[in-house]
């Protein structure tokens, strides 16, 4: 088929891949040991620090980010601690399932879904559990479109524990401000496949210096994650076990685009693409899951529209249309339709999604004025 690669990959990761990250994919390959390997690896690393706002290295996981979820967990805690996990949704889930399994005495604090968590609920929730070693919190909650307030979030908790910091920023890091260093976040993970703009494979930590004595002295068993044995690596500008070499060129290139690209330019292009699509959508009848002050400028959910529809049918139907976006998840499933906006996507991709959208509706049978949602975002892109 003619057009079987020309898709709108418009899911909250993996996302589409610039043309220079995708060559740089493919050179040839490097042994792993070379000085080329760690220059390489030097270069990633330096690279992340700017986007994690951060002076110390970022260590460079071979692995999904669920993996760097569970290296910060089994690192920073031991059998028998207790730690709080702010639960917005299906991520701040998981966190919470990783810390049960290596028993690790959890206290979720459970948010209604597609809404943001308050810091004085974390400080009233940890009042209550005053044992409390470490709180997990989630940036953007991908399963409901939530950037979470961790900067003031992370302030509320340092103000009254000494609980470390940690944070899964896997679906917004590279998109959102980070400042990791100044924030008090003492680990902080993210993952290659969402806003830095490359396929899955790779995973990035940053540890604080207050979190480093904690995790030496740590007798957790742990071998692949134990993150000692990748800062000791990187030292030596490597990694204690054979890195997926082709995502690191991959890596260099991102960086690249970012860097010419401007990180306050980026962060300001994510937040016209969440007001692009937040306005084009509510002009042809959706609503929208969460509030304009909790969305993720990464990804939004939309929770159903003025006329009953059957979101299944609209993604099936947009399916054909060759524009992909994704459904809920856990008990949300088949009841929101989510809509991903992050790394390589410009304001054309969002007319384009808004476009194919309300093609599907009139399909459907609801009645909309075409091409409303989609004038609807371009008057915002052009006032941005
Ligand atoms: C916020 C968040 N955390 C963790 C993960 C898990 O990452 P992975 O699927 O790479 O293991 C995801 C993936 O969607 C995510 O969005």
């Amino acid at each position: 088929m003619l057009f079987q690669d020309k898709f709108q990959l418009r899911i909250p990761g993996p996302t589409p891949i610039p043309p220079q990250v995708q060559m740089a994919l493919t050179q040839p390959m490097i042994g792993h040991r070379s000085t080329t390997a760690s220059t390489l690896i030097e270069t990633c690393s330096e690279g992340l620090k700017h986007i994690f706002g951060t002076q110390e290295s970022p260590l460079i996981l071979t692995s999904s980010g669920t993996a760097a979820l569970e290296a910060a967990a089994i690192n920073a805690l031991m059998p028998g601690d207790e730690a709080i996990v702010i639960v917005t949704g299906a991520f701040g889930d998981r966190f919470a399932k990783i810390l049960k399994r290596y028993q690790i005495k959890v206290h979720r604090l459970e948010i209604p879904w597609g809404h943001a968590c308050d810091p004085h609920q974390i400080q009233t929730f940890l009042e209550a559990h005053p044992q409390t070693s470490a709180v997990f919190m989630t940036y953007c909650e991908t399963s409901t479109g939530v950037l979470n307030p961790i900067s003031l979030l992370a302030r509320t908790i340092r103000q009254q524990s000494d609980a470390l910091i940690i944070v899964d920023a896997v679906s917004c890091l590279g998109a959102v401000p980070s400042l990791v260093d100044q924030w008090g976040i003492d680990i902080m993970v993210s993952g290659s496949q969402k806003a830095l703009m490359l396929p899955p494979g790779l995973a990035f930590v940053t540890v604080s210096q207050r979190a480093w004595p904690i995790i030496e002295q740590n007798p957790t068993p742990r071998f692949y994650l134990d993150l000692h044995a990748y800062r000791k690596q990187l030292e030596n500008q490597t990694t204690p076990y054979t890195p997926a070499l082709n995502l690191l060129f991959g890596l260099e290139a991102a960086l690249t685009q970012i860097e010419t690209e401007g990180l306050p330019q980026v962060f300001t292009r994510h937040q016209t693409l969440k007001r692009m699509t937040r306005a084009g959508l509510e002009a042809i009848g959706f609503e929208l899951m969460t509030s304009e002050r909790d969305a993720s400028p990464t990804v939004t959910s939309v929770s159903g529209h003025k006329q009953a529809i059957h979101t299944e049918q609209l993604r099936s139907l947009l399916k054909e249309m060759h524009v992909h976006v994704a459904g809920g998840q856990q008990h949300m499933k088949g009841k929101i339709f989510r809509i991903g906006h992050m790394g390589y996507c410009d304001g054309f991709d969002i007319l384009t999604t808004l476009a194919a959208i309300e093609m599907a509706l009139t399909k459907m049978g609801i009645t909309i004025e075409l091409g409303s949602s989609v004038r609807t975002a371009q008057e915002v892109w052009i006032h941005a």
